[in-house]
């Protein structure tokens, strides 16, 4: 590198430190906000049936080395009592979009940039915009209203207290008048409806389960104040095979069961088939198709989901990873002003040099962004590579 480039580069480090400080600045500042009047995040929704409704969510990590976009625009909705499959390779932003909505983003470089995610707040009558609520009121609905199912069970239970401790402990977090008998009733009711019936199971360690066992433990967790949403983040990609088909029995059982909405995040297409009633499609931090379960297996349109499909799972038969497409992502820092899937692309036309195409609606259900079904295109145009 030249001693010109080596300034250069000089400079840019330091115009980034500069902007960076402004948003940790603009984040300390945020954090620190009491009395936040109920008018700034009380929104509406789209429409009532949904839960949540993702409105062009943008959340950034401003690093040492540029700005993350990490997710950049995604929009999408999850219906109440649907579950809603949310797919896409490594490094895509599905787990950045599920902890935008905990709000659990390590700050101040993780940080929620634009959008909304409007939240449909069955307790309060009302809806509230997740990104812009107050800290405290994200504190009473974390857990308690949504819940979070994390892929490794530890990162959840604490190794020194035993499962009776830490459930009861959740309990009382969220229910602080219940009395202590109806605590232990309530946790070993939650230990019955993820099918652990042995009472003994209460004074356990974390380390004297299995883990197939311990996540079991997690999702009664996550169930144990009722929640209205459920997020689940690769819940099973840390077990063995069989323990994953118990546990996601578990789930689908649970599905009937409690009535929640589920917004399962996974690398597995066959997971999807069988769980899911829609399907989000993410590739590099924004949506590019989504439909109904049958719509994304049975029609997929975006040249990348027709790729996922190559693997496409059959009933009872597992797919460990998803298909890998030749080629890589673009750079997060750095994203091209096209269509990001462009440089893996075999069925580009010309117009994909062009600006990054746009949401098309093919069927009410049914979203796809790529430029092959504009003007009610059906995307049969040709390649031209
Ligand atoms: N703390 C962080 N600092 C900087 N970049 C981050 C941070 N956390 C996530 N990212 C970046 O955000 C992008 C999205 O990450 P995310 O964890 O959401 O991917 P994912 O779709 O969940 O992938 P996987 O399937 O591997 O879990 C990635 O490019 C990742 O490198
Ligand atoms: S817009 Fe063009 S490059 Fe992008 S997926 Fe569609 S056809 Fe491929
Ligand atoms: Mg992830």
């Amino acid at each position: 590198m030249s001693r010109e480039e080596k300034k250069e580069q000089r400079a840019k480090l330091r115009e980034i430190k500069k902007f960076n400080n402004k948003k940790y600045k603009e984040y300390n500042k945020m954090m620190k906000q009491k009395n936040v009047p109920e008018s700034e995040y009380l929104t509406t929704m789209k429409n009532p049936d949904n839960i949540l409704e993702f409105d062009n969510l943008r959340t950034y990590f401003y690093t040492d080395t540029g700005t993350v976009k990490s997710v950049d625009g995604v929009t999408f909705e999850i219906p109440r009592g649907k579950t809603i499959g949310v797919v896409g390779e490594s490094g895509c932003g599905k787990s950045v979009t599920s902890l935008s909505v905990m709000r659990l983003l390590q700050g101040p470089q993780g940080q929620i940039a634009g959008g909304a995610i409007r939240y449909n707040q069955e307790s309060k009558n009302r809806a509230i915009d997740l990104t812009k609520i107050p800290v405290k009121e994200m504190e009473h609905i974390r857990g308690n209203e949504i819940s979070m199912i994390f892929q490794e069970p530890m990162t959840t239970l604490n190794p020194v207290f035993t499962i009776g401790a830490q459930l009861s402990e959740c309990i009382k977090l969220h229910n602080p008048n219940m009395a202590e008998e109806d605590v232990k009733n309530r946790a070993l009711e939650v230990l019955k409806l993820v099918g652990i019936v042995r009472e003994g199971i209460y004074d356990n360690y974390p380390h004297e389960l299995s883990g197939g066992m311990r996540q079991r433990v997690v999702i009664a967790m996550s169930l144990a104040c009722d929640p209205q949403l459920i997020i689940a983040d690769e819940p099973t990609t840390a077990l063995d095979v069989t323990i994953q088909a118990q546990i996601l029995d578990l789930l689908r059982d649970l599905k009937e069961k409690i009535n929640a909405s589920i917004m399962l995040i996974t690398h597995d297409l066959g997971v999807v088939a069988e769980m899911a009633d829609y399907v989000v499609v993410m590739y590099a931090g924004r949506v590019v198709e989504q439909g109904t379960a049958d719509e994304i297996f049975h029609d997929p349109k975006h040249p990348y989901t027709i790729g996922l499909m190559k693997s496409k799972p059959m009933i009872n038969e597992r797919v460990e990873r998803l298909y890998s497409i030749p080629g890589n992502v673009p750079n997060p820092i750095n994203l091209p002003p096209h269509c990001y899937f462009k440089n893996r692309c075999e069925s580009c036309v010309e117009k994909c040099e062009g600006a990054y195409p746009e949401l098309i609606e093919v069927t009410p259900t049914h979203k796809v962004s790529c430029h092959l079904y504009e003007n009610g295109n059906s995307g049969k145009t040709g390649g031209n590579k």
